[in-house]
């Protein structure tokens, strides 16, 4: 191995290999790209194949994707929609495409077969208990339905479903056709709304559409404003133990003045305004910055803030750090609030 180090330096023989096999056990957990499937006008699914240390996820969960977007490295968190019973070793994603999304739009309509992305193993709660519930309905809307589809993929058990599904129109419908199969052979019951033409759902017509609603254990996962409505609904019909939800973004509640953001090791220099992210408005600099869920549950993100002031856009906690103080912070849910220095 000396040998071989000296001969390939200033590379490690490792990087070698990455080069010749980047899915190698012991390597770092990747992906490559086997095909990308249109699923509406604006969604696809991702076909990856990942690296020989992947583990099977559980169905609901998410993984994180690393990606080279115009010569940045970004990481997102996309729900698993594959079956687990595949017998190719892929999994798969499915990405809606959202405005100015940098890398959804790009995942969905540059992303090309061969890619190598990077992989965290899967993670997250959105699953089913091991007692699974004698009667199920999962409320999902747009892009929120992709953790629900890996759900009933692998869930043939689940004999009693009600699934209420919110898109603009029917050709919206991410996994339009594979729904309405399931639905045709009697696996769920499957009531689409189709907003464009009649409008949102709210928390009271659900409970009208599915009267044995609180008999029902219940996922959810859609816009922040629906989850916060059924979240209420639910809390005083005094069944909130009955209902889980996954966010796919954190709801940013206060803001204030930003200021100057300094990455000291990297030296960039940034102004940000007082509503954005630092993950974010770093990021946008060109600044190559660790993160995760990008909503504050992960701690993927978190850095020593050297000297300054951020806010929580949660809840406007401000943190200060004194000079040589290196408290950590969450950058994705931390807005400058003033200058600061971040040790990065
Ligand atoms: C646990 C988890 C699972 C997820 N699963 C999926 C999935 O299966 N399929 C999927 O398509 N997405 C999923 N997401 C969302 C995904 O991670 C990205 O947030 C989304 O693709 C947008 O990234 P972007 O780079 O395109 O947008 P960015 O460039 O980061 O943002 C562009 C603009 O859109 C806003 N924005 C950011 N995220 C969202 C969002 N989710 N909805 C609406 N506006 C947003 C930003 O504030 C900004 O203004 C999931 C997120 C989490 C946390
Ligand atoms: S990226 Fe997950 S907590 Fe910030």
């Amino acid at each position: 191995m000396r040998f071989a180090e000296l001969a390939t330096t200033p590379l490690l023989p490792a990087d070698y290999l990455d080069l010749v096999n980047p899915l190698r056990s012991g390597a770092d957990l990747r992906g490559r790209i086997e095909a990308v499937v249109p699923e509406t006008r604006d969604a696809a699914t991702i076909v990856i194949r990942p690296g020989a240390d992947w583990q099977p996820h559980r169905p609901g969960q998410y993984v994180r994707i690393g990606i080279d977007v115009d010569g940045v490295r970004m990481w997102r968190a996309y729900s698993i929609t594959s079956d687990l019973g595949r017998t190719d070793g892929c999994f798969t994603v499915t990405v809606k495409a959202i405005p100015d999304g940098k890398v959804s739009n790009h995942l969905v309509r540059r992303a090309q077969p061969g890619t190598i992305v990077q992989l965290d193993q899967a993670t997250g709660e959105f699953c089913l208990p091991e007692q699974r519930p004698a009667k199920a309905l999962f409320v999902t809307a747009g892009s929120g339905i992709t953790p629900v589809m890996g759900i009933l993929r692998n869930h043939p058990e689940l004999t009693d479903v009600v699934l209420v599904h919110s898109a603009p129109t029917a050709d919206d419908v991410v996994f339009g056709a594979d729904l309405r199969q399931l639905a045709a052979d009697g696996r769920i019951r499957l009531v689409e709304q189709h907003t464009d033409t009649a409008g949102m759902l709210d928390a009271a017509a659900i409970a009208e559409l599915v009267p044995d609603l609180a008999e029902r254990s219940t996922w959810a996962c859609g816009p922040i404003g629906m989850l916060e409505a059924l979240e209420e609904h639910w809390n005083a019909a005094g069944i909130a133990d009955r209902l889980y939800t996954e966010r796919f973004r954190a709801k940013v509640l206060v803001t204030g003045e930003g200021g100057t953001v300094t990455f000291t090791k990297n030296g960039t220099s940034l102004e940000a305004d007082g509503a954005t992210p630092i993950l974010d408005a770093a990021e946008d600099a060109g600044v190559l910055m660790p993160s995760g869920c990008r909503m504050g549950i992960c701690f993927g993100c978190v850095l020593p803030l050297r000297e300054g002031a951020v806010r929580d856009l949660r809840n406007g906690e401000v943190t200060t750090a004194a000079p040589g103080d290196g408290v950590l912070i969450q950058t994705c849910i931390s807005a400058a609030a003033g200058a600061c220095d971040i040790d990065h």
